[in-house]
């Protein structure tokens, strides 16, 4: 018997996700770093590596807040992005996706940036479909779902001052 999404329980532990990958000349901007949206581009396949483990069906990226970039990566560093579920509500989860850069010839490890990701899981039909329950287990797991039960509030409230009902 297939449960219902909702009555299914997972942890974030499950949904940890990591994505390593060898930057190139393929991915250089013109100041010859790697490009910032190639970054984005790998911060949102690791989020959707994450929701996907957790929501076991498709899923879409609503939003993504905003995102600081502390460091340029140097074409040729490695990249490592770790991603978890850091809360699930209906429809929707937070996703947030860790970035560090490794400099080959020293092993030097950077903090790149870290992305936080609003995915939605969708039905067979397209349509928003509800996903399992996220209970944290470990005080880090519970930082995070507090953290991120604070970022839906803040995206909502600023959603409506905007007018939109959503960012
Ligand atoms: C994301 C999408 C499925 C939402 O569809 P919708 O008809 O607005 O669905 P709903 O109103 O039922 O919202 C579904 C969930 O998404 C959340 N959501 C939708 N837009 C959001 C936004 N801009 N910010 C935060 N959450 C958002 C809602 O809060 C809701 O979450 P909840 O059920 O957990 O409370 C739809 O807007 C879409 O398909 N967008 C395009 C996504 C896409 O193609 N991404 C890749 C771009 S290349």
């Amino acid at each position: 018997m297939i449960e219902e999404p909702a009555s299914v329980i997972r942890h974030p532990a499950e949904t940890a996700s990591i994505l390593t990958y060898r930057t190139g000349v393929q991915d250089a901007n013109p100041a010859g770093n790697v490009h910032g949206g190639w970054v984005m581009k790998l911060c949102d396949d690791a989020a959707v590596i994450a929701a996907t483990r957790f929501a076991r069906c498709r899923v879409v990226t609503a939003t993504v807040d905003s995102l600081t970039f502390r460091s340029a990566v140097q074409v040729g560093d490695l990249l490592t992005l770790r991603a978890t579920v850091n809360a699930a509500w209906r429809t929707s989860m937070e996703v947030g996706v860790q970035v560090e850069s490794e400099h080959v010839p020293t092993g030097q490890i950077t903090h790149v940036c870290t992305a936080y990701l609003t995915v939605v899981a969708l039905d067979d039909d397209g349509r928003p479909t509800a996903v399992p329950q996220l209970v944290p287990i470990s005080a880090e797991d519970k930082r995070r779902h507090d953290h991120a039960n604070t970022r839906r509030k803040i995206r909502l409230a600023g959603a409506a001052e905007l007018g939109s009902g959503r960012q």
